[in-house]
């Protein structure tokens, strides 16, 4: 009975968490408005135009669209189902989310990050973001070459993860809004959190799944 009450909390939290990704990318893509063309009064452009050219504006486009597709990508991609039903696909795909992230989400994050909001704590926060998203996706793309697929859905789902702290600083920014938290720590303490939080709780969970294992053997 206990079993089934978790699985289908199990369940809900995932529906939610999908919900919420998929929010974000809506979000994203409806922003494109003061995007394209540029809207130097909007939220994020705000006193940006200075700097908004040449590199800057590059990884700015790069990363806009890049990062909406790795996000939708990674939910198909980590769907079991559709990994068991469409093996080649997935094989697919996965190539082309690889070369999503590697190419532009990571590089237009760190370039994007010399000039974030707050100055170099947030900017640090977001470049070893980059960073280890980059790492992430290139030791699990290792892994299904090597054929250790165990070990390739860990990397992938880290990879995710860090993905989703799009999402996390997102939830932040709503709840500190609501909680009327003001104050440069909170985009700075958010930069760093949105990721490390969920990386955390993914390790330990991972270590409990490794201990568990090994009291049953
Ligand atoms: C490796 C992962 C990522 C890194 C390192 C990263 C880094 C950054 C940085 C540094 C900025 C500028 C922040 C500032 O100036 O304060 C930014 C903005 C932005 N990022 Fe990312 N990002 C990542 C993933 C994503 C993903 C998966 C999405 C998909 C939704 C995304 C969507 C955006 C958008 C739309 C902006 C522009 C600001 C806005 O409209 O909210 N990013 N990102």
């Amino acid at each position: 009975m206990q079993k089934i009450r978790v699985t289908t909390l199990k369940q809900i939290l995932k529906l939610l968490a999908c919900a919420m990704i998929l929010k974000v990318i809506l979000g994203v893509l409806f922003s494109y408005r003061d995007y394209v063309p540029p809207n130097f009064e909007s939220d994020f452009l705000r006193g940006r135009k200075v700097y908004f050219s040449g590199s800057y504006q590059t990884a700015f486009y790069g990363h806009i669209f890049s990062g909406p597709c790795s996000l939708l990508l990674g939910l198909v991609l980590l769907n079991e189902q559709f990994r068991q039903r469409f093996a080649k696909c997935h094989r697919c795909l996965g190539r082309v989310q690889i070369a999503c992230v590697l190419l532009l989400v990571a590089p237009s994050g760190l370039w994007m990050a010399f000039h974030a909001e707050t100055g170099a704590i947030a900017g640090f926060g977001f470049a070893a973001l980059a960073v280890a998203t980059g790492f992430c996706i290139s030791f699990g793309w290792r892994s299904a070459v090597k054929r250790r697929f165990a070990e390739h859905r860990r990397w992938m789902w880290r990879c995710f993860l860090l993905l989703c702290s799009a999402v996390v600083l997102r939830l932040m920014g709503g709840l500190a809004t609501i909680a009327e938290v003001e104050g440069e720590w909170a985009y700075q303490t958010a930069a760093w959190t949105s990721w490390l939080l969920p990386l955390g709780v993914f390790e330990m969970a991972q270590l409990r799944v490794r201990r568990k294992k090994q009291h049953t053997q």
